[in-house]
């Protein structure tokens, strides 16, 4: 019996937190075999918080230009072989149309770091989603942005934005990104984020290339005292058009592991089921969900330009539109035993006051 494993699993359960030595002892200790254990704990402890509700958020991909080099990325600007599209706002406001009519409640624009989406354009975008959805949030994911521009975004009403951290050391993070990106900078925007009043989103990607057991206890160390509303977890795919084409892909069993291990140190986040986790394992929304997450993203992206959107290799792309794909979705979910939510799906996490 791997009762090292199961003791660790119990502290953490108690007190949401660990050492960073028993981060690292946690995770090389546990072995898939085991994982129910932490899996159901981690159930519980959502249900708990959430119920049996997932929430679903309409993902529309805005833009695939990104000045960005990120060595991981198929996105990366000098990938000469990458699709690069951006939509208009009647396209944008087309996908939260067809969003809307599915059921969902939550808008995520997501993009590259694209200098043609200016403040001006997104703000006049978030104002009319508002004004035509004024029931639904607005999720952001472009990058990092000045201050200044966060906060306009947020006046416009942006409610929450997702950046992930990627990796929370250093000499890690100058591994996967060109030497003019800093995890300080990310950390910095981070910090502005939560501090103008987003509901804000980090997170990582699991086997990336170099990442070692310490990194990932980092990762979960810095979760633990960031306290964020929600937090992305996908293993690391490779793309055939980047410096780690030839990597391994991360495993699912420790993406799994690990989204456990965030519910346990964080009982109220919002934790999606990645599309990346579907990615190497079919059945990965289930599973992710078995393992404590409480949130699905589907891709209310124009087909004709989802393809398009290639950050990694063997992404799902299906031919179904918004809805069709979402009432599928509804349909498995409630095969096991879980419910879809017409409600926003604001995070319980409390609001920390600067
Ligand atoms: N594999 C998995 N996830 C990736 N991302 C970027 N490239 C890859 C890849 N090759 C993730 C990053 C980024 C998010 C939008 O997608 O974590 O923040």
């Amino acid at each position: 019996m791997n009762k090292h494993f199961f003791d660790l699993c119990d502290k953490l359960n108690q007190n949401h937190k660990l050492e960073l030595d028993e981060y690292v002892a946690l995770i090389e200790s546990f072995n898939p075999t085991d994982a129910e254990y932490i899996f159901k704990m981690a159930r519980s402890v959502r249900d708990e918080a959430y119920g049996k509700q997932v929430f679903l958020r309409g993902l529309i991909e805005v833009s695939s230009y990104c000045k960005n080099d990120c060595l991981y990325c198929g996105l990366r600007r000098s990938n000469k072989n990458a699709q690069r599209y951006r939509l208009d706002k009647a396209q944008i406001l087309d996908c939260c149309k067809q969003g809307y009519a599915a059921g969902l409640r939550t808008f995520v624009m997501q993009g590259g770091e694209d200098s043609h989406l200016d403040d001006d354009f997104i703000c006049d975008v978030i104002c009319d989603i508002k004004k035509l959805y004024p029931d639904c949030a607005v999720t952001l994911s472009l990058g990092e942005k000045s201050c200044e521009s966060l906060k306009r975004l947020y006046d416009c009403g942006a409610d929450r934005y997702l950046l992930r951290h990627e990796t929370a050391e250093n000499e890690h993070y100058s591994k996967l990104h060109p030497k003019e990106m800093s995890l300080e900078t990310r950390m910095e925007c981070l910090e502005n984020l939560r501090k103008i009043g987003y509901q804000t989103g980090c997170g990582f990607m699991v086997g990336s290339p170099f990442q070692t057991t310490k990194n990932l206890a980092l990762d979960l160390s810095f979760i633990e005292k960031f306290k964020p509303h929600m937090v992305g977890i996908g293993p690391f795919i490779p793309h055939k058009d980047t410096p780690f084409a030839q990597y391994k892909a991360g495993s699912a069993d420790l993406t799994l592991l690990l989204l456990s291990v965030v519910r346990l140190i964080n009982p109220n986040v919002l934790l999606p089921a990645t599309t990346a986790l579907s990615t190497v394992d079919e059945s990965g929304h289930i599973l992710g969900l078995n393992a404590g997450a409480n949130v699905i993203m589907p891709n209310l992206s124009p087909i004709e330009q989802r393809k398009k959107y290639s950050i990694y290799d063997g992404k799902k792309i299906t031919d179904m539109q918004a809805c069709e794909n979402v009432a599928l979705l509804k349909a498995q979910l409630e095969k096991h035993g879980y419910t879809t939510s017409a409600a926003r799906g604001d995070s319980k996490v409390k609001q920390i006051i600067f």
